[in-house]
C-alpha cells in the first residue's frame, strides 16, 4: 500500500474511532425496549417523512408510534360513506419502513368525531340502530383496510368520567354503554389477531379505575376480547397523585389486561384553576401568568422538571412486568400539543427533546435506570 493511501487509512480509523461512541451509544429502545415497546405519537409532517431530524430521533429511540390524529374518525371518515385513507396510509407505511410497531388511535370517541356521525340530514340524534351502524361500518372499514399490520388498537377513548360515571356523551346518549361492546366485537371481527384496547386520562382517579376495572372485566365476562388498558398520562408537576397512580397500574394488571402508558407528556407550566385531566374541549384565555418560560427554562424549574420524569419513570421500572408499553406524546417540545393546551399560545416543555430536537440530558438518566 502507498504511503499516503495507508496514513489515509490510519485517519479514516482514527475518526471513525472517535466519532463511534457517540453512534453506538444506546437509545432509549435499547434499555427499555427489553421490558417493554417504547413509542411516540407522530403528527402528519413527521409520518408524511418531511422531518428528517424527527426521523433520526425516532430511528435511534423508538420502536412503536401512534397516529397523533390521522386516524380519528373526522379524519379517516370526514363524510358519511367517504373514507380518506391518504395520511393514514402514509403513516403506516413511514412505521414499516422505519421498524415501528404500529398502534391504531382510535375507532370511538366522543371529541375528534365528524358532524354527521350523530345526526341524520336534519339534525336530530339518530337512533340507536343508525348509530350501531355507522359505528360497525366505520370500524369494518377502517380495521379491515390496515389487518395484519397493525399490532393495537384503541378501540373506545374516554367513555368514562373522573367519578367513574359514564361520560354523556352523544355515543352513550344514544346508545348506552353497549357502545363499548358494540366497538370491540367490531373490531375483532374484523381483524382476530390484533390487540384491541381501553384508553383514558386521569387513570389516577379512584372512580375512574373501579369504573375501567369494572368495564375489562364484563368485557371479558362476555367473551370479548380487551387486550390492555391505556393510561394516558399527560402529567403534571403536581399531579396525578403517585400513590393514587401507582394504585391504578396495579389495579389494572390485576384486571389481567396489559397496561400501556399510552401518551406520555409532562405540563410544567403554571395552570389555571378549575383545569384538570386531559379533555381536548377544555380551554383557557392565553395570560402572561400561565407562559412564564417564553425564553427558555430556568436552570432550577430544569431540574425540578427532570426530577418529575424521573419520579415516573421509577415507578414504571418499577412495574415493568407489568407495562407492556410506554409511549411519549410528541417527540419534541416544538410541536408539542401542550403549547395549545389548556391554554393556546404558551411555550410549553413537556417532551423529552428540546425545540430542534436534542436530547434532554434526562433521557441518558432514564436510559441508564433500564440498564
Ligand atoms: C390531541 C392531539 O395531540 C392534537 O394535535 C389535537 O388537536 C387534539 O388531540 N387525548 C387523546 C389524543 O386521546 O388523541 C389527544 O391528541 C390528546 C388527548
Amino acid at each position: 500500500m502507498e504511503k499516503r493511501n495507508f496514513r489515509k487509512l490510519v485517519c479514516l480509523l482514527a475518526l471513525s474511532l472517535s466519532v463511534s461512541p457517540t453512534l453506538a451509544q444506546d437509545g432509549l429502545k435499547d434499555a427499555l425496549g427489553k421490558h417493554c415497546l417504547i413509542g411516540t405519537s407522530l403528527n402528519q409532517w413527521q409520518s408524511d417523512a418531511q422531518d428528517a431530524a424527527a426521523t433520526a430521533v425516532v430511528r435511534r429511540h423508538f420502536n412503536c408510534a401512534t397516529a397523533e390524529n390521522c386516524m380519528k374518525m373526522e379524519v379517516l371518515q370526514p363524510a358519511e360513506g367517504l373514507f380518506d385513507f391518504r395520511v393514514a396510509d402514509k403513516f403506516v407505511k413511514y412505521c414499516q419502513q422505519n421498524g415501528l410497531k404500529i398502534i391504531g388511535h382510535n375507532l370511538c370517541w366522543h371529541s375528534q368525531a365528524p358532524e354527521w356521525l350523530f345526526t341524520d340530514s336534519w339534525g336530530r340524534p339518530v337512533s340507536k340502530e343508525v348509530l350501531k351502524s355507522r359505528l360497525e361500518k366505520h370500524i369494518a372499514t377502517v380495521v379491515g383496510r390496515y389487518k395484519g399490520q397493525i399490532h393495537g388498537w384503541d378501540v373506545v377513548n374516554e367513555a368514562i368520567e373522573d367519578d367513574g360515571s359514564w361520560r354523556q356523551s352523544p355515543l352513550y346518549k344514544i346508545l348506552g354503554e353497549e357502545f363499548i361492546e358494540i366497538c370491540f366485537r367490531a373490531a375483532h371481527e374484523a381483524d382476530p389477531d390484533v390487540e384491541l384496547y381501553y384508553n383514558d386520562y386521569s387513570m389516577s382517579k379512584p372512580g375512574k379505575r373501579d369504573a375501567v376495572c369494572r368495564l375489562v372485566r364484563n368485557l371479558k365476562a362476555k367473551g370479548l376480547r380487551i387486550d390492555g388498558v391505556g393510561m394516558q398520562s399527560h402529567n403534571g408537576m403536581d399531579y396525578p397523585d403517585l400513590t393514587e397512580y401507582e394504585k391504578s397500574i396495579d389495579a389494572f394488571a390485576t384486571c389481567g389486561v396489559k397496561v400501556m402508558i399510552t401518551e406520555l407528556d409532562l405540563n410544567v407550566l403554571p395552570n389555571p384553576e378549575g383545569f384538570g385531566g386531559a379533555d381536548i374541549n377544555q380551554s383557557f384565555e392565553l395570560q402572561q401568568k400561565y407562559n412564564p418560560y417564553t425564553a427558555g427554562l430556568p436552570k432550577d424549574v430544569a431540574k425540578k422538571v427532570e426530577e418529575r420524569w424521573m419520579q415516573f419513570f421509577r415507578l414504571y421500572s418499577k412495574h415493568r412486568s407489568q407495562i407492556s408499553r410506554i409511549t411519549l406524546w410528541g417527540i419534541s417540545d416544538a410541536n408539542s400539543w401542550l403549547n395549545d393546551f389548556p391554554v393556546p399560545g404558551r411555550t410549553n416543555y413537556g417532551l423529552l427533546f428540546d425545540r430542534s430536537y436534542a436530547e434532554k440530558p434526562v433521557v441518558k438518566n432514564i436510559i441508564n435506570l433500564y440498564k
